[in-house]
């Protein structure tokens, strides 16, 4: 029986809900418990404060404007690309605004893989990617007749080196990987596996979609040649992602969307473009949401990464211990290299039913297949429940769940 003292331990995230007022309301006559943070995370007060800012102090067209306004607007979005670039230690240069994790990984198939891969050229994809890092290049791979390669995973959920080793060979021309898996929690030992890649020369594409919020990312580092993520998942606003890439393969890039913004000089014989990361930001941006994201960054980084981590792996070791103890409950993810995300099932129960038991209590899970299609009929199953925890959630939250979910069992469970 795991101990009621293990509740009791303190962090410093205790209090951190107070920050985010959706928090506050009850669901369903119980206090909302959010647990589908690996969907979209609740936003702090900061960042909503600054999007009203925003709209009822300086809304303005940005790059274009000589008026006050609209120079106070451009220096707003342009310093979260600073602070976004600082996050993951690239260069400003190398930092392209987007919509979210799907449209830069979508830029990439659209402009440095439509220019560089050939009939016959491997796409390497693992087999736990989230259908936004899978179907783009099964686009592209009919426009060029290219192959994608399945990547096996290990039953602990991570990419199996053994396996890539032997996979890799001189047709491998690009790697697609995610940090963290959106359906298992697995953390990818990320160095080693773009290290086996670089010797063969293929060129890397980290979907960080899930790690963002959770595990330091230093581009530099990792030396990858281009990484997404969202913004939405990391306690920004919807609709705002990034794109890092090398700024030597990024100049050599054609443009994605043609456009305003992103020309230097155009005529009827022709338009010449601006250097990257202007030339791929076409068209008016969703200038709010950006310039909001940087409270969101400032959130994040005023949280001791080492503290985060400790927070994650009180919630992971409380999480497992309970998981034991529950009958007919299949965990999924099971590498202890993890974030605080739960995937499983339980024996006689569907999904879908686990969740809306759960969120009759008030506790917001996913289930379903979570955009992981290829994995889960790998793994045999339709889907999961899926419990992922943000900085705000608690231990005493994460007890709410297993206890609620132990009852589910007992009632509906098989013996
Ligand atoms: C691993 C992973 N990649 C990509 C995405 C797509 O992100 P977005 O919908 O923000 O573009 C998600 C979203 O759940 C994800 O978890």
């Amino acid at each position: 029986m795991v101990e009621n003292k293990t509740i009791s331990k303190k962090t410093q995230f205790s209090g951190l809900s107070k920050e985010f007022p959706i928090l506050e309301q009850e669901v369903n006559g119980y206090p909302l418990v959010y647990l589908d943070n690996a969907a979209t995370t609740q936003k702090p007060n900061s960042v909503i404060r600054s999007l009203e800012e925003y709209y009822s102090g300086f809304n303005s067209n940005i790059h274009r404007g000589v008026h006050t306004l609209a120079n106070r607007a451009t220096d707003a979005f342009e310093k979260t690309r600073k602070v976004a670039a600082s996050f993951i230690n690239a260069n400003e240069n190398e930092l392209i605004i987007t919509k979210g994790t799907t449209e830069s990984i979508n830029l990439v198939a659209r402009t440095w893989a439509e220019q560089n891969l050939r009939s016959g050229d491997e796409i390497l994809v693992s087999a736990s990617e989230h259908h936004s890092n899978i179907v783009p290049w099964q686009l592209l791979a009919e426009r060029k007749g290219c192959q994608i390669v399945k990547l096996p995973i290990t039953s602990t959920g991570i990419l199996d080196l053994g396996a890539f080793k032997k996979i890799l060979n001189p047709r491998s021309k690009l790697l697609a990987i995610n940090f963290v898996s959106n359906a298992l929690g697995t953390i990818n030992p990320l160095k080693e596996i773009l290290k086996l890649a670089r010797a063969y020369d293929c060129t890397t594409l980290v979907d960080a979609a899930q790690a963002a919020a959770h595990i330091p990312i230093d581009v530099q580092e990792l030396d990858c040649d281009f990484l997404a993520f969202s913004g939405h998942k990391m306690y920004g606003p919807t609709g705002v992602g990034f794109l890092y890439g090398k700024y030597s393969i990024l100049e050599k890039m054609p443009p994605f969307l043609g456009g305003g913004e992103m020309i230097n000089e155009v005529s009827f014989d022709g338009s010449t473009f601006l250097d990257p990361p202007l030339r791929f930001e076409a068209g008016t941006p969703n200038i709010a949401d950006v310039i909001a994201m940087k409270e969101a960054f400032d959130f994040l980084s005023a949280l001791e990464m080492e503290d985060l981590r400790a927070h994650e792996l009180e919630l992971i070791e409380y999480s497992e211990a309970r998981m034991k103890e529950i009958k007919g409950l299949r965990p999924f993810g099971t590498r202890t290299e993890k974030i605080a995300l739960f995937s499983f099932t339980i024996d006689g129960i569907h999904p879908f039913d686990i969740g809306q038991l759960l969120d009759a209590k008030g506790i917001a899970v996913r289930t379903g297949h979570h955009c992981t299609m290829p994995l889960m009929s790998d793994l045999e199953i339709e889907g999961t429940v899926r419990a992922s925890f943000g900085v705000y959630n608690s231990l005493q939250e994460a007890k709410k769940l297993w206890d609620a979910v132990e009852k589910i069992q007992k009632k509906y469970g098989g013996t």
